[in-house]
């Protein structure tokens, strides 16, 4: 079974589909973990942002795996846990060099559909739902109100002990806004059959159930 989950940053995916994946007994794939820890290592490796060739090389010999640690999953960079490094700030800010290069979001899809050949999955990111698996018989497009996910980072931030402005916030998701949308290959968007839910009002167990609820009438 392969459940696959769009949305902007903000909608309450990743959280979603964490518990998604736990309630159904299945793997979770983050999408943006793994353009994230392919990121770091280009940063760590010290090459030009711009050099796509060389990005692209790096791609082709990069290894991604999750495993679960209580709870939640973490992603395996070569074999090495990078969980919390590819959260920082200078990931976040340079990941649209690797999520806007093609040839790189061809390797990713390649290995997301990989590691989705043995088992259940629930599966989520930007072009999941329209990339990755447009054929899937569980899709959805998660969203909130633009101010609502603003708020949701804002009080995650928090949690970590992070105290950034509104304004500053607001600026940087709409910024990311901006370039999930316009991505030449692989952007942001509602697939045909994918069923949009505005998250906006609904806290985490209603979303959930919600789904669930859905994915179970369509598997009777
Ligand atoms: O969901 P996130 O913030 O961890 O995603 C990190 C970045 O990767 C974000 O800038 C969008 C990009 N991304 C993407 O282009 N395609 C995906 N399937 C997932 C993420």
């Amino acid at each position: 079974m392969i459940v696959a989950i769009d949305g902007p940053a903000g909608s309450g995916k990743s959280t979603i589909a964490k518990i998604l994946a736990e309630r159904l007994g299945a793997l979770y794939i983050d999408t943006g973990a793994m353009y994230r820890a392919l990121t770091y290592k280009v940063l760590a490796s010290g090459i030009d942002l711009q050099d796509k060739e060389k990005i692209y090389e790096i791609a082709r010999n990069t290894k991604l795996d999750f495993v679960k640690k209580g709870s939640t999953y973490h992603i395996l960079l070569d074999g090495k846990d990078v969980n919390e490094e590819i959260r920082k700030p200078e990931v976040s800010t340079k990941v649209f060099y690797v999520a806007d290069y093609p040839k790189i979001r061809g390797i990713m899809v390649f290995l997301q559909r990989k590691l989705s050949t043995n088992e259940s999955v629930v599966i989520e990111g930007r072009d999941t739902t329209t990339v990755v698996f447009p054929e899937a018989k569980h899709k959805f497009f998660l969203d909130a109100e633009f101010s609502e996910r603003v708020r949701r980072r804002q009080s995650d931030l928090l949690n970590k002990g992070i105290k950034i402005s509104w304004e500053e916030l607001s600026q940087s998701l709409a910024e990311r806004d901006r370039k999930d949308k316009t991505r030449p290959v692989g952007a942001l968007k509602q697939a045909p059959g994918a069923i949009y839910i505005d998250t906006t009002k609904l806290s985490i167990e209603e979303v959930v159930n919600k789904l669930l609820e859905i994915i179970n009438k369509k598997d009777v």
